[in-house]
């Protein structure tokens, strides 16, 4: 269930990358930014045009897209001289972009294609650098401003079919750190928010998804967190509520990354275990 309107964002501005369609995290969070009263850009690549249903909710947040392609200086550029030409600047970034071409493409890790990989370590971890360094280019961060990227635990522990996407969040979220150090002298904070198997997509593509979904959703205490309470979480980041928080990667599972092992778990090996033996 999604949180009431709070006010929570009232006269805040910002930039929303990655909404593609419904099922989309960056859907679920301009949706609540805009119930909790902010005003944002929506961006994404020029491809997602006919890809995907921006438009829509465009109309339903009465949002301007404008469309740019995170691995282009020109296109970032060009969009945050935009975006100062019409709220001078702004107080948030949501960066909800990423995409793994060998794992799309189903090649394995141990055979990966440079030139893929390359492509999404750009599209996945170092947009995120371009991103924020346009914005400061332009001048368009304000003091006090949030920007959050959206992880996966996939960074630190190995989900093997999770693949090159390791490395790519591993990068995305030491920006985050490198950054972070960097955007506190002009009072801008920056955190990770590392979030469980959400059904998009993206999370889609991956062979697998599935199994790690279910997964995720026997071990988590609290189950797997929903796309709607990630924009939640999301919200209280770009919010001044948590305005001494930078740097960080929060966990936004359900409890998942705390756990080892659960009852569930070991009965149910215990009793594949009995099966094999009788
Ligand atoms: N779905 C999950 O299980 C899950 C879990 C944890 C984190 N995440 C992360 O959440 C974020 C959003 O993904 P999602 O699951 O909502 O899927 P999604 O497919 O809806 O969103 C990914 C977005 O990236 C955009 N994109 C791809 N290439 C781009 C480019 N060159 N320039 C600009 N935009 C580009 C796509 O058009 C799409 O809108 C990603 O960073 C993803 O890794 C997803």
């Amino acid at each position: 269930m999604a949180a009431s309107d709070s006010g929570l964002l009232d006269g805040k501005t910002g930039v929303i990358f990655g909404a593609l369609n419904e099922s989309s995290i960056a859907w679920s969070i301009a949706e609540a930014a805009h119930r909790h009263g902010a005003r944002f850009v929506l961006s994404n690549a020029p491809v997602a045009r006919r890809l995907g249903s921006l438009d829509a909710l465009a109309e339903a947040t009465d949002s301007p897209i404008i469309w740019a392609d995170a691995t282009s200086d020109d296109d970032l550029s060009e969009l945050f001289a935009q975006v100062k030409e019409e709220y001078g600047t702004i107080d948030f970034i949501v960066h909800a972009i990423g995409m793994g071409v060998n794992v799309r493409k189903d090649r394995p890790y141990e055979d990966l294609n440079y030139n893929w990989y390359q492509k999404t370590l750009d599209i996945s971890a170092i947009s995120l650098h371009r991103i924020v360094h346009h914005a400061m280019q332009h001048e368009c961060l304000a003091s006090g401003g949030s920007v959050v990227a959206l992880s996966y635990i996939g960074a630190q522990r190995i989900f093997s079919k999770y693949s090159e996407m390791g490395d790519a969040k591993a990068l995305l979220e030491s920006i985050v750190r490198s950054w972070g150090y960097r955007l506190g002298q002009h009072g801008i904070r920056i955190n990770a928010v590392s979030q469980s198997p959400t059904v998009t997509t993206a999370g889609s593509g991956i062979s697998g998804f599935d199994s790690m979904y279910d997964f995720a959703e026997q071990i988590s205490p609290l189950g797997n967190a929903d796309a709607e309470s990630c924009a939640d979480f999301t919200v209280a980041l770009l919010s001044d509520l948590t305005r001494m928080v930078t740097m960080q990667t929060l966990y936004h599972d359900g409890g998942f990354s705390s756990m080892g092992v659960s009852d569930e778990l070991i009965d149910a090996f215990a009793d594949m275990a009995a099966e094999d033996e009788g």
